[in-house]
């Protein structure tokens, strides 16, 4: 098996997401009525363990993890930074380089994303971006997975984004760039993605405009997508989540996008803040799908590392 990093979504390309998001289908389908702790038919990571390293909470990306490299045959090893050496000071690097003797992937879920990138240029295994300041990968493969499995076409459709310009949305332009799909990105002034994501991904052709009234964002949209206003790491502020209101996605909002659309959040909801209830448990919220779906997305994750898909 050949053995590649999964640090940000251009690792795999366009041709490898979709190939990705079609084995996820295919997976989910075939194992129906398994029990969820049984491995899928052809256990294609037998024999393989994922190790996991945590710097911050996670419940969706621990479990999803977790349960895919079971369900591919494989197992897991599940750590705290903090109880580990790592915490008390050993070096990333020599961290990676002691875990490739025993692993034979890794995923992390840290602050700065140098960290990210220093594991995997010293590990020998797969490294995979649990969640890092800067984005957040899988958690979009789990997203297109869902767009597509309820029916619609990525490559044109017109996502709107409501909030922060934080991890989440920089791995959507990310996305928008390579499945050429546009992104109105409703923020407020002062909160805005990285201008360098966002330029390399205009420069993959993708439709990507900021707009800064939330009415206007979300007018004509297939996908409304918002996430929390303060992120994992940073500190509580009143005068951002002030800023944030006039972004919250309630029910007038979405009648403002197509009557068709969907509404995903990453998760965990702050409800009343970035969305309210009406919203999160309405009609056309496909949320616990999202949630579900990272299992399903992460398999393929996986599988495309070890160089079995694309
Ligand atoms: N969406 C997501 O990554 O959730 P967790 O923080 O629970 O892993
Ligand atoms: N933007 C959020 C995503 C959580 C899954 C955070 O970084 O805390």
């Amino acid at each position: 098996m050949s053995s590649r990093h999964f640090l940000d979504l251009a690792d795999a390309g366009g041709d490898a997401i979709a190939a990705m998001i079609a084995d996820a289908i295919d997976r989910k389908a075939a194992r129906a009525g398994r029990a969820r702790g049984q491995a899928d038919a052809d256990a294609p990571l037998a024999g393989r363990t994922l190790a996991m390293i945590f710097e911050k909470s996670s419940t969706r990306t621990r479990v999803s993890f977790d349960m895919a490299i079971r369900q591919l045959g494989g197992t897991s090893i599940v750590m705290d930074a903090g109880s580990m050496q790592l915490g008390r000071g050993e070096t990333i690097a020599d961290t990676a380089r002691v875990l490739s003797r025993y692993v034979d992937a890794i995923m992390i879920r840290t602050d700065d994303h140098a960290k990210l990138t220093e594991l995997a240029a010293h590990a020998t295994v797969p490294v995979i971006n649990g969640l890092t300041d800067l984005s957040h990968p899988c958690q979009i493969v789990a997203d297109l997975l869902t767009v597509v499995e309820h029916g619609k076409a990525l490559p044109g459709s017109v996502w709107a984004w409501l909030g922060d310009g934080n991890n989440v949305l920089h791995s959507i332009v990310e996305a928008a760039g390579l499945m050429k799909f546009a992104v109105r990105i409703g923020v407020p002034d002062g909160y805005d993605p990285d201008p360098a994501i966002v330029a390399a991904a205009v420069a993959a052709g993708a439709d990507i405009r900021t707009v800064r009234d939330a009415a206007g964002a979300v007018a004509g949209a297939d996908i409304v997508v918002t996430d929390t206003w303060i992120s994992m790491g940073q500190a509580h502020a009143d005068e951002k989540l002030a800023a944030m209101m006039p972004f919250q996605v309630d029910e007038a909002l979405m009648a403002r996008a197509k009557p068709d659309a969907l509404f995903l959040h990453c998760l965990p909801a702050h409800r009343g803040e970035e969305v309210t209830d009406e919203v999160i448990d309405g009609p056309r919220s496909v949320v616990w799908d999202e949630a579900e779906n990272r299992l399903h997305a992460q398999k393929s994750v996986l599988l495309w590392c070890f160089g079995l898909i694309g």
